[in-house]
């Protein structure tokens, strides 16, 4: 029997996550044909995250395409917490925030919580704010639109955060984070106070504008929980509930269960990982589908949906739907070989990162500019 025993909160994902229970514990939408229809009218396609169902669910996504096409223009909020280096399972989400602000041309802010990260994770403040810079190029790298991207560091922009949060906070009990993060007696106060830190750049841009204006906030499915609490009130205080549209977790290295962590160093593959590193990890870590022998995976075949390497490759290093589907036909027929299908993999991530690594050198000049200038 398949157990159904899995966690899900902001800072732990432990199991093998059962998403269609998740949408009915969160109380999120799926993301339906005739939804996804309505984004391929505006944006000419479907990004292949959309299309391969690694974005699945959404709340009142209808409500913003609504206002959207009343002429109504929202922008888009995101964010990366700094604790360590920035690995394949977080371009995800940020790839696709990147197809969405080049298809509906809007405007980007990007919050990086220092703060978070220091609270929540036993390392210094000093080396939280080496993170914040080291992912802030990793982030300027993706190549987001200059002069409607905006980055917020939390402890640095203070000004224009805390005004926002403390009128969030005062609207959100302790017994509301007890019950939606499990949070104790014990956790330090500033853990308590993080969810409104979180919650407020999706008004920043209304604040800013006294105007209230739609925002969109793609994710991967464990921040759900921040905007849960505090979508309740964002009404309250006159703005618009944000809507949010959620990714599914890559997976990592060692298989399905879980997500993709930088904590886990062998879990993780690195922006800043070598090609041989790159080589070595996929080559000694990456979970296979394939048999124990040739001789048994000529025969029986390998199994593609737990395969890290085809799962790397279906979630962002095959774009061909036509190819990608040949790839796994092949490998659950058994006649590729999980070396074979290693090995483009490591030679898909390896161009990626080629690029990126240069892209995210020439950041240190760029990071700067992406910075909010209030
Ligand atoms: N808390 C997130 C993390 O740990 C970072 C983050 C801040 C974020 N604001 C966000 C993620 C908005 C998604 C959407 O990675």
């Amino acid at each position: 029997m398949k157990s159904s025993r899995f966690k899900v909160t902001p800072w732990e994902v432990e199991g093998e996550v059962d998403y269609g229970k998740l949408i009915r514990d969160f109380g999120v939408s799926k993301l339906d044909e005739k939804i996804l229809k309505r984004i391929e009218k505006h944006a000419k396609e479907l990004h292949l995250m959309l299309r391969r169902g690694i974005f699945f669910a959404h709340r009142d996504l209808d409500w913003l395409l609504d206002e959207y096409e009343k002429g109504n223009k929202f922008f888009l909020y995101t964010g990366c917490g700094p604790s360590g280096p920035i690995h394949l399972g977080h371009l995800g989400t940020w790839l696709f925030t990147k197809w969405l602000q080049d298809k509906f041309d809007v405007e980007l802010w990007f919050q990086f919580t220092d703060d978070e990260k220091f609270l929540f994770k036993d390392k210094s403040y000093e080396e939280i704010q080496k993170w914040t810079y080291e992912n802030m190029l990793d982030v300027a790298a993706l190549g987001f639109k200059k002069g409607k991207t905006h980055f917020l560091v939390d402890t640095k922009h203070a000004n224009l955060l805390y005004p926002i949060a403390v009128r969030i906070a005062k609207k959100i009990t302790f017994s509301t984070l007890k019950a939606s993060f499990g949070m104790t007696n014990e956790d330090n106060i500033g853990k308590i106070f993080y969810t409104s830190m979180q919650a407020a750049p999706a008004v920043v841009p209304s604040v800013l504008a006294k105007r209230n204006i739609p925002c969109l906030i793609p994710l991967a499915i464990d921040q759900d929980p921040h905007f849960r609490v505090a979508r309740d009130v964002y009404p309250k205080l006159g703005y618009y509930k944000p809507s949010v549209i959620h990714s599914v977790f890559m997976p990592a290295m060692s298989g399905p269960k879980g997500k993709m962590s930088s904590s886990e160093v062998n879990s993780a593959i690195l922006t800043t990982d070598s090609a041989k590193e790159v080589e070595n990890k996929i080559k000694k870590y990456a979970f296979s589908g394939g048999r124990d022998t040739i001789e048994e995976h000529r025969k029986l075949g390998g199994n593609p949906d737990v395969d890290v390497s085809f799962q790397y490759l279906r979630f962002l290093f095959e774009e061909d739907d036509k190819k990608l589907e040949r790839i796994e036909k092949d490998y659950r027929s058994g006649k590729m070989l999980t070396s074979e299908l290693k090995k483009i993999t490591i030679e898909r991530i390896n161009a990626f990162l080629k690029e990126h690594q240069k892209k995210r050198e020439k950041a240190r000049k760029e990071v700067e500019k992406f910075l909010w200038k209030g």
